[in-house]
């Protein structure tokens, strides 16, 4: 933990002079490509005449090392969450890498329509880095010509095999490409060889551990930079997401020669180390972690409060964008003040109303004099932390905390798949046909 505290004060001043070093040699060899794509259309960019004169790109370790400055807490990558504004506040709090959320490569580079997408879902600015920007995508051609649109903003690209939503299975991407290893062979190793930053990957694993090692290399192999190991299979989501697994992330850590992320079960700061002595990786992301508490990254003897978050938060927003919906802004407000807004259900209801930054503003403000109040009334001798038998630890609602959801009542999913036997059945082949239709349609699916 000591190791871990100071290493993270170290990292802090540390990395912005070796990123800013490479992150310049990163922009040379972009201008590099960019020059060499637009001179010479018919050569491609592995030709030996410029492989000689393009800046090296950074690999694995190196890459890990000087560009992203060895990151320990990583936020995830989240669609209408990891947005600008929210990895500046994580950042604050210690993230050391960011996420973007998880853009759509054909929607984000469409000729037509590309730049209204990009302008609703992508900003940035030269503070905000080490950033990885996430594509999902089913076809190389699009991801590249994606990608090449940000390859001068960020320091890595991602390409998304991890979701498991149903609109991922509309569109085939996400993990219902885990089958398509040509596929995903191509997708990497056109990154790996056209773009100017190296291409890292994040996936799923499968019940079979050797195959989930071999399905590894096999990304590796393309030319992923970095790989992030969500320990939890395909099916594990909604109610059945379950705890990840983290046995399987320590043998793809072990199998493999580029740095490894783990992602999966970490509720508090203390979840992290103990990830990385269990599995060895490189370093750890987390998604609802930092949502509940973007300190999670902070080793700090109490969380912060809600109520300091959500302000600290929509002065961001207010300060350096504007212009982000007001949708996403209220889905951080509500997760980051889940524990307290249950106390005052009349500010979550004008909360739920509120449709500007000042209606919401307003009530964060009033909030945080209720608060203070049971603060002072409650007390916080007997809600320092102390885990209850199932380790949860008890804080007082004025604190960010994780979302700890009940478990699902006894036989739930069993009665009900006999119940809706016939249902499920009808459900089961009007996605099959959606499916079909699908994947005949490409241009027409849409992403969340
Ligand atoms: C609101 C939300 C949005 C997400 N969007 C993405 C995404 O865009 N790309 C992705 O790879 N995973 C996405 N995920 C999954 C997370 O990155 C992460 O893999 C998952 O939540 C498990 O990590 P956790 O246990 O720390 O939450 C999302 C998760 C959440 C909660």
């Amino acid at each position: 933990m000591q190791r871990l505290f100071s290493r993270f004060h170290s990292l802090s001043r540390l990395p912005f002079r070796s990123i800013r070093a490479t992150m310049s040699d990163t922009v040379a060899a972009a201008a590099a490509v960019a020059t060499t794509n637009t001179t010479n259309t018919t050569t491609p960019t592995t030709d030996t005449t410029t492989a000689t004169t393009m800046p090296r790109k950074l690999e694995g370790y190196e890459f890990f090392e000087k560009t992203l400055g060895s990151p320990r807490f990583i936020l995830a990558p989240m669609v209408d969450a990891s947005e600008q504004a929210w990895r500046i506040l994580t950042r604050r709090y210690g993230a050391h890498a960011c996420y973007t959320p998880m853009f759509h490569a054909r929607l984000f580079s469409d000729p037509q329509n590309g730049h209204k997408y990009r302008a609703d879902q992508w900003s940035t600015d030269e503070n905000d880095r080490p950033t990885i920007v996430q594509f999902c995508a089913n076809d190389p051609d699009i991801l590249l010509r994606a990608a090449k649109l940000v390859e001068h903003e960020c320091d890595a690209v991602d390409l998304n095999l991890g979701c498991p939503q149903h609109i991922a299975k509309r569109g085939f991407y996400g993990s219902y490409l885990q089958d398509e290893w040509e596929l995903i062979e191509k997708m990497v190793s056109t990154l790996h060889r056209e773009l100017a930053v190296p291409v890292t990957v994040k996936i799923r694993v499968f019940t079979d551990v050797e195959k989930t090692i071999r399905y590894a290399k096999m990304i590796e192999k393309a030319g992923a930079q970095l790989l992030t190991v969500h320990g939890r299979l395909r099916e594990q989501k909604g109610h059945h997401t379950g705890l990840a697994d983290w046995d399987k992330i320590k043998a793809v850590k072990q199998a493999l020669k580029i740095p490894v992320i783990a992602n999966g079960n970490i509720l508090y700061y203390d979840d992290v180390q103990r990830c990385i002595d269990y599995t060895g990786v490189d370093g750890v992301m987390t998604a609802e972690g930092a949502l509940y508490n973007p300190a999670i990254f902070m080793d700090r003897k109490m969380p912060p409060c809600t109520w300091e978050m959500a302000k600290e938060y929509l002065e961001i927003v207010r300060d350096y964008t504007p212009k982000l919906r007001h949708g996403i802004i209220k889905g951080h407000l509500f997760k980051v003040m889940h524990s307290s807004l249950p106390h005052h259900k009349d500010l979550r209801e004008r909360l739920g109303k509120a449709s500007t930054w000042q209606e919401s503003y307003d009530v964060v403000l009033q909030l945080r004099d209720r608060l203070e109040e049971d603060r002072k009334r409650i007390g916080e001798e007997h809600l320092s932390g102390q885990p209850d038998e199932k380790g949860i630890r008890q804080y007082g609602h004025w604190r960010c905390q994780p979302n700890i959801r009940p478990p699902l009542p006894e036989g739930y999913g069993k009665k009900k798949d006999k119940k809706n036997k016939n249902q499920e059945q009808d459900k089961e082949n009007n996605e099959k046909k959606r499916d079909n239709e699908d994947s005949a349609e490409h241009s027409k699916e849409e992403v969340a």
